[in-house]
């Protein structure tokens, strides 16, 4: 459950709120749900009239639904997301007081606001309490693979809150987008001989395809190789350069000197320097567990080109990630951001010690978007990639007449809860909130964290057979 400092809920109402449950509680109505005590007339006769009341209310609004109420209390809200279809929701019961097709934008006059401390005539979707706004992510899947089960484990679960959220009442928007950017999607298309383009285009095609095979339902699926993204990165990365965070270093690398770029860890192979086991990874040993840097390696190999790569320098431009150690500190230990397990692993893991600088540029050749004060070097996708959560809601803002500060704005009252997986941990809790922080949006409320689909105990495998694609299991 989300403890949004944002907003004056109280805990124990959000609790309830979340979990669906229902009371009811201090207003003149309070005990219209009580069983009276046996033998006692005057207080039967009190509670049927109380109920009478309510009743003829909700026979007022003509819904041609039979509801029965247990609390008079309730008020409406327009369903944006469905327009002009949209239905009055009463938020209490969840249960809709106009048929869908008859359009309600204003509140009901009559809407009893006991629970929320306004007048009818103040309702509305942004001041009422009982309606939260509420911005969800699911992590942005790569453009260079096709959507498999253990990803859906994440968008079947996020998908399940945000029509929970709906139902509810509350304005919930639900946005993703592919990740675009990276050596493996520049190296895949050399390697079919087309654009990164075609193949972000035609791999875009097939996540849609396969999200909507499990009838997951996006309010926006946008791209991070988009005009929105590339606008918001310039935003954030300007303010993190003017708030002195940025310095340049060169850094040594890998090259592969046929294939004509610089190697990320994965892309080399070679023997283990600690226990001499053949053909491992470039950042550690699958067979002794060393960790390394793959220019450790002994006879490492390219796997682009199986050259022998040339260890190579480079500028790279890093982020000062320590100077936001008080910002980082606060916000991973306070306010029920994450899980409490979580906290305390950063805290012990990562904040125990000077946070590392964050390596946020490669040189060309790259695919994904130039820095403008750095010619000839890109973001590193992990840069991009969350900004597109951004990116999205504006998209999404742009088609539907809002304004996307209402959600990312530093003013904004809107929840953020972000769902991953425990892989991508870091770059959520410690990056990503030090960008937003940097460049004055709105923070996440919640990173809500998963661990991974096994099959029999085990991480999927290509080899072993058991890797299962969304479209497979369809
Ligand atoms: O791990 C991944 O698949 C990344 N593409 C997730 C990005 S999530 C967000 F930060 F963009
Ligand atoms: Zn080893």
């Amino acid at each position: 459950r989300t403890g949004n400092p944002k907003s004056k809920i109280s805990p124990l109402r959000r609790f309830h709120d979340d979990a669906g449950i229902h009371q009811s509680s201090g207003s003149r109505f309070r005990h219209a749900n009580r069983v009276p005590p046996k033998g006692s007339t005057e207080k039967k006769t009190e509670i049927t009239r109380q109920n009478d009341k309510f009743e003829a209310k909700f026979k007022r609004d003509e819904a041609g639904e039979e509801h029965q109420a247990r609390s008079p209390r309730y008020c409406f809200r327009k369903s944006p997301q469905i327009g002009p279809e949209s239905s009055g929701l009463c938020l209490i019961f969840g249960k809709l007081l106009f048929p869908k097709g008859r359009h309600v934008d204003a509140i009901d006059p009559a809407a009893d606001t006991s629970r929320c401390n306004h007048s009818p005539s103040d309702l509305t979707l942004q001041n009422c309490r009982m309606s939260r706004k509420i911005l969800v992510t699911a992590a942005l899947p790569y453009a260079n693979g096709h959507i498999h089960i253990g990803h859906l484990v994440e968008y079947i679960q996020t998908d399940i809150w945000v029509r929970f959220q709906k139902l509810r009442g509350h304005h919930c928007v639900f946005v993703c987008a592919d990740a675009t950017h990276g050596t493996a999607i520049m190296i895949r298309a050399r390697r079919e001989g087309r654009s990164e383009e075609a193949v972000i285009a035609a791999m875009r095609a097939a996540h849609m395809r396969d999200f909507a095979g499990f009838q997951i339902q996006f309010d926006n699926y946008g791209s991070t190789n988009s005009p929105d993204n590339r606008e918001a990165c310039h935003e954030i990365w300007a303010a993190i350069r003017d708030a002195g965070l940025v310095k340049i270093r060169s850094v040594e690398q890998l090259f592969d000197p046929v294939a004509g770029t610089f190697l990320a860890d994965r892309f080399v192979r070679g023997t283990c320097p600690k226990c001499g086991a053949a053909d491992q990874p470039g950042d550690n040993c699958s067979v002794c567990g060393a960790a390394y840097t793959p220019a450790d390696l002994r006879d490492p190999r390219s796997i682009l080109s199986n050259a022998i790569p040339e260890l190579r320098s480079a500028d790279h431009l890093f982020i000062e990630l320590e100077q936001l150690r008080p910002f980082l500190e606060d916000w991973s230990q306070n306010g029920g951001h994450l899980q409490p397990e979580v906290a305390r692993y950063l805290k012990g893991n990562f904040l125990g010690d000077p946070l590392r600088d964050w390596d946020v540029s490669r040189p060309a050749p790259y695919f994904g978007f130039e820095i403008p004060d750095h010619p000839a070097n890109y973001w590193y996708v992990w840069f991009d990639a969350p900004i597109g959560y951004i990116a999205s809601t504006r998209e999404y803002c742009r088609q539907h007449g809002q304004h996307a500060a209402d959600w990312w704005g530093p003013d904004s009252t809107a929840e953020i809860h972000h769902f991953i997986g425990k892989d991508i941990t870091y770059f959520h809790t410690l990056f990503w909130p030090g960008m937003l922080h940097t460049a004055g949006f709105s923070l996440p409320s919640r990173i809500q964290i998963h661990g991974f689909l096994t099959v029999n105990g085990e991480k999927m495998s290509k080899s072993l057979g058991t890797f299962i694609k969304a479209e497979t299991y369809l």
